[in-house]
C-alpha cells in the first residue's frame, strides 16, 4: 500500500515536471541546460499544493490560510528572466495577490466564488506567460 502511494506521488511529480514552461518554450536541444529548476518554478509547485489545501478549507467552510509565500511571485527568479521583467507580468502578479487577499477576507458564503476567481488569475497569467501548465491548473477548479 505504502509502495503504491509512493509510486503515485512520483508519477505526480513527473507530470508536473514534464509540463513545466521550459518543456514547451525551449527546443529539446536546449533542455540539458535547464535541468535545474528556477526559484519561480519551485514556488509555483508549492502554490499549486497550497491551492489544493485552500480548496479543501473552503469546502469545509474553514478560513483558507496560505501556507507558502505567494508574494514571492513578484521577486522569485524565473528560468527566463525576460518574461517576468515585462510590466504585464507584474500586473498579472498583483491581480493574483489581490485575489488571494480577497479570498482570505471573504465570508464563508463568498469563498467558493473568490476561490474560483483566484484560479482564474492563475489561468490568466499562464495564458500570457506560460501556457504549458494550464491543463494541470484546470484541476484546481
Ligand atoms: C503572474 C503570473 C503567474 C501567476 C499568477 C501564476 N503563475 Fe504559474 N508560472 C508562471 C511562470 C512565468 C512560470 C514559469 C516559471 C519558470 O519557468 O521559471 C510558471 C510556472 C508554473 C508551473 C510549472 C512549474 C514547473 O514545474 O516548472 C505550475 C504548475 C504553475 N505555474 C502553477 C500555477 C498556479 C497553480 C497558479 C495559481 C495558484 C499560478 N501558477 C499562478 C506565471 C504565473
Amino acid at each position: 500500500m505504502l509502495k503504491h502511494n509512493l509510486r503515485l506521488v512520483l508519477a505526480g511529480i513527473g507530470i508536473v515536471a514534464a509540463i513545466s514552461c521550459l518543456a514547451f518554450v525551449f527546443p529539446i536541444a536546449e533542455q540539458s541546460t535547464s535541468d535545474k529548476d528556477s526559484e519561480l518554478s519551485l514556488l509555483m509547485r508549492n502554490m499549486y499544493t497550497d491551492a489544493v489545501n485552500m480548496r479543501t478549507a473552503v469546502k469545509k467552510r474553514q478560513k483558507p490560510v496560505p501556507a507558502v509565500p505567494h508574494e514571492q511571485i513578484l521577486t522569485a527568479a524565473a528560468s527566463d528572466p525576460a518574461k517576468v521583467a515585462a510590466p504585464t507580468y507584474t500586473t498579472f502578479a498583483q491581480a493574483y495577490l489581490k485575489a488571494l487577499k480577497a479570498l482570505q477576507e471573504g465570508t464563508p458564503k463568498q469563498r467558493p466564488a473568490l476561490y474560483k476567481a483566484l484560479i482564474d488569475q492563475c489561468m490568466d497569467c499562464h495564458t500570457s506567460f506560460c501556457p504549458g501548465p494550464k491543463m494541470l491548473i484546470k484541476n484546481l477548479y
